[in-house]
């Protein structure tokens, strides 16, 4: 089963051309709409679908009726506190000006907030192994102009549609200061989010020891992982974990300096 790519339900000029655009940039088929109801497109192609709408790109996984597409998330919120505070920055002891990688991008909420955080003198990496995921979020991140205050800190944000050891396999000793991972869920948790239509399309990889190892390697201070409250990584890795009382998921750290 693959991607192919096609227009909102009436074309424009501009949906062509971004489609168009997109299924060279992917490599994937470039399908006429055809008026066709997702529904239709998803028995009729038997693929995931992106729909280049005038506004946003939004995939619709086959059998989804829901799209997934770019929006800041919890980074709406987060980023209206204060960011010192905010539990995954206080967590890592991130100051701004410092070097992030994310090495599970997913919908980038997590970034995005780091991203404000750190400032125009920071940098932050995303890598996400799933290119279709990666790619509409590397879009959404240079396009989304609803929240202004946040659109510097998006532009800021570096896609890297790469496995995430691979990455760190390419990358020098301390070349982070930050390095951090929050790996899919195993156990489903009862919570509405925009990311929901693509649980079943991410990649469902979990933590290894070669993955932390090069994390430690790349990281000149700390790699930090969020996982569920029940997961036994924390330990089978080395993670100090920090107890977040009522909450579904806890941060651990190793300090690498
Ligand atoms: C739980 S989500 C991350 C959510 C993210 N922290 C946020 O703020 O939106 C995990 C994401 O990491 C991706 N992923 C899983 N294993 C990966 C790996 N080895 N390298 C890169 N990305 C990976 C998945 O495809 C998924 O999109």
């Amino acid at each position: 089963m693959g991607t192919v790519v096609t227009t909102a339900y009436r074309p424009t000029a501009k949906t062509i051309a971004d489609a168009e655009r997109i299924a060279a940039d992917l490599g994937i088929p470039f399908i006429s709409r055809n008026k066709r109801p997702i529904e239709a497109l998803h028995m009729e192609e038997r693929s995931d679908v992106i729909v280049a709408m005038n506004e946003r790109l939004e995939l619709y996984p086959l059998g989804k009726a829901e799209p997934f597409f770019f929006h800041p998330n919890s980074a709406a919120f987060r980023t209206k506190r204060p960011l010192a505070s905010d539990p995954l920055i206080e967590i890592s002891g991130l100051q701004p000006g410092e070097r992030f990688l994310d090495c599970t991008l997913g919908m980038a909420s997590d970034a995005l907030t780091v991203s404000q955080w750190l400032g125009a003198g920071g940098k932050v990496v995303g890598c996400e192994s799933n290119p279709i995921i990666a790619f509409i979020i590397k879009e959404g991140l240079k396009s989304y102009s609803m929240m202004p205050h946040l659109t510097e800190a998006m532009q800021r944000i570096e896609v890297e549609a790469a496995d995430a050891v691979e990455y760190l396999k390419s990358q020098e000793d301390d070349s982070f200061d930050v390095i951090y991972m929050d790996p899919m869920f195993t156990e489903a948790i009862a919570e509405s989010s925009n990311f929901s239509p693509v649980r079943n399309t991410a990649d469902m990889g979990q933590l290894t020891g070669e993955w932390v190892a090069e994390a430690k390697r790349v990281a000149r201070r700390a790699v930090v992982l969020k996982a569920h409250f029940r997961s036994t990584d924390f330990e089978a890795f080395g993670f100090k974990r920090r107890i977040r009382p009522n909450t579904k998921f806890h941060y651990g750290v190793i300090q690498t300096g």
